[in-house]
């Protein structure tokens, strides 16, 4: 009778090995160890043995066989727990590195980039930086500037008008057409001698083109001081073109018109390879444009340029149009 309970034993370890699920487990244990299983029918065939220590032999075979298959059925619920367990982390692990790509990394806008150079090469010159206001009166952003109403030079600033309240007069405030009207404001809080540059953001009411924005950026100097000529100025151009653009490029004015210098000029710069470029203009600020910062024209002179900050960029990178630089095209910035 041992023999066959060791054989049942085996027989059964074998079953539970081999189960697969939880499920499966289960089922074995009802049948193996239930009242109709194998070892209650061992057991109740003890009462048929001979002798006692048969009865007593055959009892102990039982209850280790039973031992050991409730010990298999246990071990192999845990080695199915764990199995599971193992598959769930498998499939829900979340692999955190594929998330966490390197986030994009952001960089100064490419005209933000050539105004700080901008700034920094005219500190390097040793002047000063400014920053007026957007927002502008008629009288700084033209009367100051020696263009009064009806002044032909105003038909080439197509103005943004800005309607403020019931007392505003119209048409008395502007989106400032360009940096100029920070030389006034200047003027009036700096004492002289000034050596200033001021960059800002400046509107024209025009169409843009691949040339143009209606929204740009102006860089503008303003030098006063005692005795200052066009020399001066000529030579501050020239110092500024080899500083930002390279030793091997150069310089040149030309005359043209503005209301608030005389002499006034266009400057160019030229390329290593010989090509002129028309970069902004200049001249020696106006006598009455002194008088309208509160400077004495018999005490003071000074000179005065300005240029696109925008247009600096384009052809620093020869890009083609101005409005890509606005476009907000990542694929764009991020060359630069
Ligand atoms: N304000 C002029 C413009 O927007 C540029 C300019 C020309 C500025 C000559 C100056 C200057 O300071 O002297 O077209």
């Amino acid at each position: 009778m041992i023999e066959h309970i060791e054989g049942a034993a085996d027989a059964a370890l074998v079953r539970v090995a081999a189960a697969a699920t939880a499920d499966e487990v289960r089922a074995l244990e009802a049948e193996l160890l239930g009242k109709r299983g194998p070892f209650a029918g061992f057991k109740s065939g003890l009462a048929g043995l001979a002798t006692v220590d048969e009865k007593r032999s055959a009892g102990q075979a039982v209850n280790d066989a039973t031992a050991a298959v409730a010990e298999g059925l246990d071990l192999r619920r845990r080695e199915l727990a764990k199995a599971e367990r193992a598959t769930q982390l498998a499939a829900e692990r979340i692999d955190l590195t594929e998330v966490m790509t390197r986030p994009r990394r952001g960089h100064a806008h490419v005209v933000t980039q050539a105004w700080e150079r901008l700034e920094d090469v005219f500190i390097g010159l040793g002047f000063q930086i400014a920053e007026g206001q957007h927002v502008e009166t008629d009288w700084y952003n033209f009367e100051a500037l020696n263009m009064p109403r009806d002044h032909p030079a105003r038909s080439m600033h197509d103005t943004f008008y800005v309607q403020h309240g019931e007392e505003g007069e119209p048409g008395s405030t502007v989106l400032r057409t360009h940096t100029s009207p920070v030389q006034i404001r200047v003027m009036q809080t700096v004492p002289p001698p000034i050596y200033m540059v001021m960059p800002g953001r400046v509107f024209r009411n025009e169409t843009t083109d691949a040339t143009h924005l209606a929204v740009f950026h102006q860089l503008e100097g303003l030098v006063i001081d005692r005795g200052i000529t066009l020399a001066d100025l000529a030579g501050t151009i020239e110092s500024f073109t080899k500083a930002f653009f390279g030793a091997d490029f150069g310089s040149r004015l030309r005359p043209s018109y503005f209301p608030f210098t005389e002499p006034s000029a266009e400057f160019d710069i030229q390329t290593p390879s010989g090509q002129w470029l028309e970069l902004g203009g200049c001249g020696m600020v106006h006598p009455n444009v002194l008088r309208a910062g509160g400077l004495d024209p018999e005490e003071w002179s000074g000179f005065a340029f300005g240029f696109g900050i925008d247009r600096m960029a384009k052809e620093r990178h020869a890009i083609a149009d101005v409005r890509e630089m606005y476009s907000n095209d990542l694929r764009f910035l991020e060359q630069f």
